[in-house]
């Protein structure tokens, strides 16, 4: 059982940790997967990517979450063996075969996706019957409001879905179509312009797919990056669904990660030393803030001192990571209290996407704390 504390003030009270920790709000993550069920048309599946840590596929279970986008035989692994009741779709364009036999023949997974011939003969050649639903993927335009453009490694030209499309027909397998409009998309009219694009495949392949899938790419609002509300992205879509009229038996399917899990956990970090303008800390872009290097997404930030109030002057900081390579620094610098100091902490919010995901274990540090917040 994880720790449980009432709030944050609450961990450093009774943890006073040297060590990074992540803060969960199940209770966060409910919320989100009700407004997402709220206005989405279909079924919802978690891409596991984001935030695979056990307590938070606990939490979005918990919520109601039983289908699951997973890139990997390990993902696939983590969640059929966790929940026995649970659906996982494999969602990489590119697997091995080896992966492929394991999740048809030991995890039972019959969804897979695909954006090259190649790849769809390898699927029908490594797995032995025709009960697969086969996802085509297309490749959406590039976007200046999203920030992480997928569609520059996956998703094939409309041409090349219609191919597809036929040869899955002519296989005796059920088809599908989906699109990832990228990560951190600030335009809800994306998904309007990808579903356009669904429809031209439909009208060019003469085919009613099985499923059409509208991927993951919701935004969280992050400092100075404000998106619009995820009501307007799911408004988008359900308007470009009636334009497409599917027919009822097709399915509709999301892959949300981010938007489900950002504003759910915040990380506890510690001030290991300042020298002058410079604070060096537990965790760094090696670890839970890759994020902030790879991008110019920011998170808030607020210092926390046991016993004493922090100065309320502001005064502009680099950052430091605990690693002894010295890229590990975040860009920019930022606002913290003037007398920010060893031993002071400092909560950085809307960490639930694609950190502790991506952390690594470079020179020996490896964020792994997770506590559980009530409020
Ligand atoms: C295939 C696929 N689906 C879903 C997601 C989740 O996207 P997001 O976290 O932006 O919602 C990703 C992210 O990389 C992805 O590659």
């Amino acid at each position: 059982m994880p720790q449980q504390f009432a709030n944050v003030d609450d961990v450093v009270e009774a943890l006073r940790p040297s060590y990074p920790v992540y803060c969960l709000r199940p209770q966060t993550l409910r919320r989100q997967v009700q407004r997402f069920d709220a206005g989405f048309p279909g079924t919802v599946l978690y891409a596991v990517k984001c935030n695979p840590h056990p307590l938070v596929l606990d939490a979005l279970y918990a919520a109601g979450i039983t289908h699951f986008d997973t890139a990997s035989l390990p993902e696939i692994a983590a969640v059929a063996e966790r929940y026995g009741d649970a659906t996982c779709y494999f969602m990489h364009p590119v697997k091995s075969r080896a992966a492929i036999q394991a999740a048809y023949g030991i995890y039972g997974v019959r969804h897979y996706v695909v954006d090259h011939p190649v790849e769809l003969a390898k699927l029908l050649d490594e797995t032995p019957a025709r009960d697969l639903v086969i996802v085509v993927r297309i490749k959406t335009p590039s976007d200046p409001h999203t920030v992480f453009d997928l569609s520059t490694k996956f998703g094939c030209d409309i041409e090349t879905a219609v191919t597809l499309l036929e040869t899955i027909d002519k296989a005796g397998c059920r088809s599908g179509l989906a699109f990832h409009v990228g990560s951190q998309c600030g335009a809800p009219a994306a998904f309007a312009t990808a579903l356009d694009l669904v429809a031209q495949a439909m009208r060019r392949s003469a085919r009613a797919p099985s499923l059409i899938d509208v991927g993951g790419g919701f935004p969280a609002s992050y400092v100075g990056a404000e998106v619009p509300a995820l009501e307007a992205y799911l408004h988008e879509i359900r308007d470009a669904l009636a334009r497409l009229a599917p027919p009822p038996e097709t399915a509709v399917l999301a892959e949300p990660g981010r938007v489900l899990v950002a504003d759910a956990c915040s990380l506890l970090v510690q001030i290991q030393l300042r020298k002058e303008q410079s604070l060096y800390l537990n965790d760094g872009i090696f670890g839970s803030l890759s994020e902030m290097a790879l991008s110019s997404l920011r998170m808030p930030m607020r210092l926390i001192r046991r016993g004493a109030t922090p100065a309320t002057d502001m005064q502009a900081f680099t950052l430091y990571g605990p690693t002894c390579d010295s890229l590990d620094v975040l860009p920019g610098r930022f606002d913290l209290p003037a007398d920010a100091r060893e031993g002071d902490w400092i909560e950085i919010g809307q960490l639930g996407a694609y950190s502790n995901a991506l952390a690594t274990r470079f020179n020996g540090f490896f964020p792994e704390t997770f506590v559980t917040l009530t409020a």
